[in-house]
């Protein structure tokens, strides 16, 4: 075949190459030393340092083919992926880079060259497109009249919602980083019908593919407030290898290149359906290729992070093999062919089959059955919902009890047009929360059912990774020899790094290896004066008296020990705002946010929790050494050490000081310095039981978004409002006067209506032995002047019965009304009764007044017949009654 794929990334290579520009290998899919991205994105990551100082750079002129992953972030494709033909999770990217050297004109110039010269690519000039960002000027020039772009070929492409550089052609990296207006090239499939460019945007034509971005880099973004100039100006070209691919070999869509025809095709004989256009197909064919590079990375399927989204990707391939008559582990199967047939360019892989082959099936193998059960019960209810939602509480239900995933149940109800009610979903999530936590006493008890006489020597207070000896193994709370691939269990070592869940720090995350063997550790708790590992073994076996490493999840641990740290500048900030009745009383301290229970009799005002802030966030900036020393109680004590002193403590203690600011007795990790910490932000504060109270706060990048969101929350008020937040409060009040004088005014003409009404209606009104019966439709009428029109009918006749029907869409509201001298005779609730067994409705009420609603009421007057007949015999009978 011309132009594979292969063909295609070589060439790219080689004519930046001769233009000047050194090939560089493509960086990790795991960013190195990048906080701010959970995966590679985009060819210029690796660079990112260039960009900013380009004294820091190496070269001037590089490019690449970069693995790249969009999962997440600003960057995120894994919806698309299967519903279009060219987007993808994972993807080689393709790019030029300048580091202030080349700049806008022979970038363009360049790409051009490529693009058409009849020794590359050799596309037809008539069928690229170009876009450019709307103030950028020189561009638009550049692809005029050097270029000689026909200016119907050039769209200008500006900012959406009037906010600048919110658009389609100024690109960045992240929510920070080096960005800049950049111009598009794109490719038209179908040059014979005249389609407008111009609506590109609005329609997402299939027809228009992007090929090719070219950015200039000019700014960095610190905020999503702030964007600043660099000094320095830089090119970051990037082209999906895939969509050139797609377009060099003329077959229109991305899943029709070479790699993935016999991809699809390979994954097609394991499933029933010979349609190689099916997007099940599709999805797992893009999704296998994430899988295999990143567990290739290292990246393990886990709750959490990086393994989280891992995890996301395998369960969603899982769900699409199923639908396509997959029922039987597959994946691993892909891997060897995978790396053998279609990963020339990945020599890499060689020799890491086994493992990621091992990965993925017991990923598989565990998800399997939940994926089986989930679904049954998952299109039980969708047939079920007859309002085409499924309720918070399905998806629940779902998720608490068989582990099915909710994006997969949001993925599902998204085919199939079936809405779902997410907060209560989120309510329900809240409610288990506060279950769990009365729970959480009894699983402390647990731990005392492994009887464990023994020690572990905790040695991770300055080490992440350590040898040890393997001392016992529990599965299932019984002691054994071994545990092995696919076994969950605890495992107990004669020494350890992992942190054990205690003095409110949660337990760290990690895993112990050996060799190619592999236990995932979830959490770490004590049992006596030993040290727990719960969690399973992914690959491999473990055995008594063998030594492995451990190596806790560094991250993970990182955010605990700046909320730990954070914890003890909020006790020494609480005791100075509120005073030294402040006494702990309890802590929680996740990677997350710390919560901080303590004694406080009186209400805490919001002045007091931002003095409190404040002097942590000072306390932050000082970026003070938090010391740890070990030393006897009885001198702990002498130094006014805070602690627990009702807890019973050893002759020698640690002591956690950050100056004279805060001393602490304390067991727990620590960040080094408190300006790690970043920012502390109160989120919440609550009253526990009497006289406790309870703080809660995050700090570092958790804080920062916190207050992105509610700097949005603003906005929107803001926009909503049509003013400015210092004049919310004058706005506010100017609106709840105008509510007022608009209610009063509506008050009036509401009760001249219902007047109106009652004048019109009372034509209705029927004479049924010797009673006024009157039955009324309306239609989405004020239920308020309904309940009023009743009344007042009730007031003028004496001696009626009333009957309403609101009709609201497919829902119908009955109210009914019956004056006092009937209710003997019939009562209004007994009315409402006789409705709610006719349409399966609810309802209830009183004897003289009573209300319902059903929303199954196919023939409405024949109900009203029934009640009306009802009604007649029951007046029938008082009739006889008076008589006798
Ligand atoms: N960084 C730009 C992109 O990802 C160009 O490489 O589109």
């Amino acid at each position: 075949m011309k132009n594979t794929t292969n063909e295609i990334r070589k060439k790219f290579l080689q004519f930046f190459q001769n233009k000047g520009h050194t090939i560089l290998p493509s960086s990790s899919l795991i960013p190195k030393n990048d906080s701010t991205l959970l995966f590679t994105n985009a060819g210029m990551n690796q660079f990112k340092d260039f960009f900013l100082n380009p004294k820091k750079k190496k070269y001037s002129r590089v490019t690449t083919s970069q693995r790249c992953l969009r999962t997440g972030g600003k960057h995120n494709d894994l919806e698309n992926v299967g519903y279009t033909e060219r987007h993808h999770t994972f993807f080689e990217m393709l790019g030029n880079f300048s580091f202030n050297d080349y700049f806008k004109k022979e970038a363009i110039i360049y790409a051009w060259e490529l693009l058409t010269s009849e020794k590359w690519f050799n596309i037809d000039k008539n069928k690229l497109w170009i876009s450019v960002y709307q103030n950028d000027e020189e561009t638009y020039e550049i692809w005029l009249n050097i270029i000689k772009v026909s200016p119907k070929h050039i769209i200008k492409i500006g900012d959406k919602n009037n906010c600048k550089y919110n658009s389609e052609n100024f690109w960045q990296m992240g929510e920070t980083g080096p960005c800049g207006p950049c111009t598009e090239i794109f490719y038209n499939y179908d040059i014979k019908k005249n389609h407008d460019f111009s609506k590109f945007l609005e329609n997402k034509n299939e027809y228009f593919i992007e090929i090719w971005n070219i950015v200039f880099i000019e700014y960095n973004r610190v905020s999503s407030k702030k964007i600043i100039p660099l000094k320095y100006k830089s090119i970051d070209t990037g082209m999906g290898l895939e969509r050139i691919a797609s377009v060099l070999q003329n077959v229109k869509s991305n899943y029709k290149i070479d790699i993935f025809k016999k991809l699809i095709e390979k994954i097609s004989y394991f499933s029933k359906t010979t349609n190689l256009n099916n997007i099940s197909l599709k999805i797992i064919s893009d999704h296998i290729r994430s899988c295999i590079f990143l567990i290739y990375e290292n990246v393990i399927p886990s709750n959490e992070y990086r393994g989280y989204i891992l995890r996301r990707i395998i369960r969603r391939m899982l769900r699409h093999a199923y639908k396509i008559g997959i029922k039987k582990n597959f994946f691993y199967k892909i891997v060897p062919y995978f790396v053998e047939n279609i990963s020339e360019n990945f020599n890499f892989l060689k020799g890491k089959e086994k493992k990621i082959k091992e990965i993925l099936k017991i990923e598989e193998m565990q998800f399997s059955e939940t994926l089986e059960k989930g679904l049954k019960i998952l299109n039980i209810e969708i047939k079920k919902a007859s309002n085409q939602e499924i309720s918070g509480n399905t998806i629940f239900y779902l998720y608490d009890t068989f582990g099915f995933p909710v994006d997969l149940t949001l993925d599902i109800c998204r085919e199939k047009g079936i809405k779902v009610d997410l907060n209560s979903y989120y309510l329900e999530k809240e409610k288990q929360k506060k279950r769990s936590n009365i729970g959480s006493k009894f699983y402390k008890n647990c731990n005392q059912i492994i009887n464990i006489n023994d020690t572990c020597n905790f040695e991770g207070y300055k080490k992440n990774t350590i040898k040890a000896l393997i001392k016992h193994i529990y599965i299932n709370k019984k002691s054994v020899s071994s545990i092995s691939e696919g076994e969950k269990g605890i495992i107990f070592l004669d020494k350890t790094c992992f942190y054990p869940e205690s003095g409110g720090q949660i337990g760290d995350i990690g895993k112990l290896h050996y060799k190619s063997s592999c236990f995932i550790v979830e959490n770490t708790k004590k049992y006596g004066n030993t040290i727990g590992h719960i969690g399973k073994v992914i690959i491999g076996k473990f055995e008594i008296n063998n030594f492995l490493y451990t190596k806790i999840n560094k991250f993970y641990r990182n955010q605990i020990q700046i909320n730990h740290s954070a914890t003890h500048l909020l006790h020494a900030a609480l005791r100075q705002v509120l005073g030294n009745i402040v006494t702990q009383k309890g802590s929680l301290i996740t990677n997350v946010r710390l919560r901080f229970d303590f004694s406080y009799p009186n209400i805490i005002r919001l002045s007091d929790i931002q003095k409190i802030e404040n002097i942590v966030n000072e306390e932050i900036c000082k970026n003070n050494l938090i010391k740890v020393q070990y030393c006897s109680l009885e001198e702990a004590k002498k130094t006014k050490a805070m602690a627990l002193f009702e807890n019973k403590y050893d002759a020698i203690v640690r002591v956690i000081s950050i100056k004279k600011f805060s001393i602490e007795l304390c067991g727990g990790t620590h960040t080094s310095r408190t300006g790690n910490i970043g920012l502390f932000k109160i989120i919440e504060q609550s009253s526990v039981s009497s006289g406790i109270k309870r703080i809660e706060a995050i700090t570092s990048s958790q804080a920062i978004n916190f207050l992105h969101i509610k700097e949005n929350e603003i906005e929107n008020i803001s926009t909503a409002l049509k003013t400015k937040s210092i004049n919310f409060k004058e706005k506010i009040n100017k609106l709840i006067t105008q509510v007022k004088s608009l209610e009063t005014q509506v008050n009036i003409f509401q009760e001249k209506e219902n007047t109106y009404q009652v004048q019109k209606i009372i034509n209705n009104i029927e004479n049924i032995k010797g009673v006024k019966l009157l039955i009324n439709i309306f239609n989405n009428y004020n239920h308020k002047s309904l309940r009023f029109m009743i009344d007042k009918l009730k007031k003028d006749f004496q001696n009626i019965i009333i009957i309403f029907i609101n009709k609201n869409n497919n829902h119908y509201n009955i109210i009914t009304g019956v004056t006092k001298n009937l209710t003997n005779y019939l009562t209004a609730l007994e009315i409402i009764k006789i409705f709610i067994k006719h349409t399966n409705g609810k309802g209830g009420g009183k004897k003289e007044i009573a209300e319902g609603g059903s929303f199954n009421i196919i023939n409405l007057s024949k109900i009203l017949k029934i009640i009306k007949l009802w009604v007649t015999l029951k007046l029938e009978n008082k009739k006889n009654h008076v008589r006798e």
